[in-house]
Parts: C-alpha cells; structure tokens; sequence
C-alpha cells in the first residue's frame, strides 16, 4: 500500500471579496454593453467556416498555429477545433505581445515574450491568430520575427476582426473573420482595463463604463484602454 503525505500549509484566510459592481450599478458584463455587435452565434459560424478553408489551404502541411495572447484565447481555442479535417502535424504554441503606449494610443513599440524554441518554428509554415489586427504592429512584428529570427518556410495570419481603416503599416491578414467598424470592441477575447474578456459574444461599451473610472470614452477611431495583448 502506497501512502501519501498531505501537507497543507496553513496561510492566513483572505479578506472577503469585494462585491464587484459594473459601470452601470448591475452585477454583470452584459449591462455595460451599448450595443452587440457580433453575436456568439454569428461569430461561431464565422469560425467554422475560416476552420474549414485553414484545413483546405493547409492540406499536406504541418501547419504550427501560434495563438498571439492574451486577446487571441477564446479566438484560438474555437479555431483550432474548427480546422477540420485538420492536417497531420499540426501543433499549436503561443506568444505574447504587447505594445506600449501612453494608456490609449501605441507608440509602436511592440514588446515580444516568446518561449518558442527556434526549432520549433524553423522551416514551419506558422499560422498566426489574432483577435484584432488594428494598426498592423504588432502583426508585423511577430512576423517578421519568425520570418527572419526564427526561420519560418512561411507565415500567415488569422485574425477575428480587421479594423483596416486605422493601419499604419501595409498589412492584409489572409484569414479575416469580419472588417470591424472604428470602435472600441471588447468580448470574445479582448478587454477593456482587462475586463470583459469572457463575453462570448463582441460589443461596444456604454460611455459611462469609461467616465466611472476617471476615463474618457475612446474616440471613435478605436484606441482605448485594451492591455494591448
Ligand atoms: P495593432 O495596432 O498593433 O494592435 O494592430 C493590435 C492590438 O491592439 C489591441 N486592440 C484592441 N483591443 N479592443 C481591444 O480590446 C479594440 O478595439 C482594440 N483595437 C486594438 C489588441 O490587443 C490587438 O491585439
Ligand atoms: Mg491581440
């Protein structure tokens, strides 16, 4: 008989939760929402059907599909599942962007964290997935990091939202779920001050979810308060 020693460390019991309230004095997410603009039933579909073009296009490939997080999660999850029937040698990693800014705008500088053994990704045909590709930094960044750092054979992209008007590098992904309106989205994935990400369905906030924390409501033109990652 083999017997097991359980320690359990005693650590002081935590405060009690503050009760957490939306901008708009409700208990959930979905009272914050000004308008829906993707519903979980549109985006679903939408997502089979990039699924099913991916395993057409990548057919006798070995395809490495690179979730870009954190905003790509919930984006790359259902994806990945929808590549059907889905090519032998397909393997998945992830990496991490972020750009840094001033809180609403980028500067361009995009910041990498990646754990990716070069080997892993020389001479793959890497996919990557993207929530939002907005000014195309980061996008191209990542890229270009795998192209000529880390020897990728090639690199393509898929993205859940294009927000093309507000470019600021040359960029056209080769899978885009839908061209997204110049708003501040969150849901599926994308935040707000790292909130709202497990909406599965992708809206526009309320003005007053920005002004109860001191911010001003985004422009028009998109930038906001997202973690950029
Ligand atoms: P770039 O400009 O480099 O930006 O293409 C890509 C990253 O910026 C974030 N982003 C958003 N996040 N709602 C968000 O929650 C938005 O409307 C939005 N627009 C850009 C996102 O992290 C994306 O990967
Ligand atoms: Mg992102």
């Amino acid at each position: 008989m083999v017997s097991v020693a359980v320690t359990v460390q005693q650590t002081a019991r935590p405060a009690p939760a503050k009760e957490v309230v939306s901008c708009s004095g409700r208990q959930t997410y979905h009272d914050d929402m000004a308008k829906i603009l993707y519903t979980e039933a549109v985006i679903s579909q939408r997502v089979a059907e990039l699924g099913r073009q991916i395993a057409q296009d990548y057919q006798g490939k070995a395809p490495l599909v690179l979730g870009v997080l954190k905003g790509s999660f919930m984006f790359f999850s259902d994806l990945v599942r929808a590549i059907e029937p889905c090519p032998r040698g397909l393997t998945l990693d992830f990496i991490r962007a972020s750009s840094y800014g001033s809180g609403t705008e980028s500067t361009g500088e995009v910041k990498l964290k990646a754990d990716l053994k070069l080997e892993k990704v020389e001479g793959r045909h890497v996919l990557l997935v993207e929530d939002i590709v907005d000014t195309a930094l980061t996008i191209t960044t990542v890229s270009r990091y795998l192209l000529e750092e880390c020897g990728a054979a090639s690199v393509a992209t898929a993205t859940l939202l294009d927000k093309h008007e507000r470019r600021k590098l040359v960029y056209r992904p080769e899978y885009v779920g839908f061209l997204c309106p110049n708003e501040f989205v969150v849901g599926y994935g994308l935040d707000f001050n790292e909130e709202y990400r497990t909406i599965p369905y992708i809206g526009v906030l309320k003005p007053e979810c920005y002004s109860h924390l001191g911010i001003e409501a985004p422009e028009p033109d998109g930038s906001g308060e997202s973690s950029d990652e």
